[in-house]
């Protein structure tokens, strides 16, 4: 394969080592973004409405601010097949919900997509795979079943921390089959009913938190159990929270409409917050006096 002389960016033809984009941008940061491969044959992209139709699913599924105009991409992509003189091959598009200088979960709305495509040149028609066949192997299907590796694929996240904020909460506990994965960018703990905290035990369905096993590394005498618990276990909880190195231990009051215990951060959780800071260096009256309440 070939790539073409121009590239299109963020409304710019370029030669592709003048193509720059940012390192915050939330396609290289995230994975937010969606693309769409057109093959192109004589010259002329084929199946060009499906893919316009598939890309304005997309984008209005990540619910994008300001999408580019559909018509504009189809011209954009015609201009780029004159430019790169291409008669038969692909064109790559991807659009990604653009970069403002920093990394947060949800972007500000006033986020400018960026939008970036090039054209490949090669055979797609009169080649040995396509006159003989290809072998094939099975494998396990993992999208996206490897949540142990921390890897930038962080769409689904994403998306669960926008929803979270539409509806006025501040993080997304995700749930699959039933039961607590974890939190959107954290682990999820509750303590239940009979003062036994709980979280997941480790497994490819949940990142291992360092924060995490730094805090289980302190539990000293409270009862712990690793397993996974329900929604509903965790709306009955006496107390629930979460730990990341970017929270390090956070309070969950609420879930859902279900307030937690009396809605406020309970004992268990504030003895873990205290450990932790102090474990950190803090002078906890000092600086969080009310984790010694
Ligand atoms: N996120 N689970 C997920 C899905 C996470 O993204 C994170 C951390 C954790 C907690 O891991 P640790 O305790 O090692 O931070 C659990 C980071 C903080 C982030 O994406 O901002």
């Amino acid at each position: 394969m070939a790539v073409g002389d121009f590239v299109f960016l963020d409304g710019a033809y370029l030669t592709a080592p003048e193509a720059r984009i940012s390192p915050f941008d939330r396609g290289f940061l995230f994975a937010d973004a969606v693309y769409e491969v057109t093959a192109v044959y004589d010259g002329k992209c084929f199946d060009m409405d499906g893919h316009l139709t598939r890309l304005k699913r997309s984008l209005g599924e990540l619910a994008f601010d300001a999408p580019p105009a559909l018509d504009q991409i189809a011209e954009m992509h015609a201009e780029l097949i004159v430019r790169n003189n291409l008669t038969e091959g692909q064109i790559y598009l991807q659009v990604s919900r653009g970069a403002y200088g920093d990394r947060d979960f949800v972007a500000p709305a006033s986020t400018v997509p960026t939008v970036f495509a090039f054209t490949q040149a090669k055979q797609l028609i009169d080649t040995a795979a396509s006159r003989n066949g290809i072998r094939a192997i099975t494998v396990d299907d993992i999208r996206w079943g490897r949540r142990d590796i921390k890897t930038t694929q962080l769409l689904a996240q994403t998306l669960a921390k926008q929803t979270a904020k539409q509806a006025g909460a501040q993080d997304a506990w995700m749930v699959e089959e039933g039961l607590v994965t974890e939190g959107a960018s954290a682990n999820a703990w509750i303590v239940t009913q009979d003062d036994v905290l709980v979280t997941r035990q480790i497994s490819n369905s949940i990142l291992s938190g360092i924060t995490r096993a730094s805090v289980i590394s302190r539990l000293g005498n409270l009862h712990f159990e690793e397993r996974a618990f329900t929604p509903d276990e965790a709306k009955a909880a006496k107390e629930a929270f979460s730990t990341s190195a970017s929270a390090l231990v956070m309070p969950v009051v609420q879930l859902d409409d279900t307030q937690i215990g009396d809605g406020t951060p309970g004992p268990v959780t504030r003895s873990i917050q205290r450990a932790y800071y102090e474990a950190m260096g803090a002078n906890v009256q000092a600086v969080a006096p009310w984790a010694l309440a």
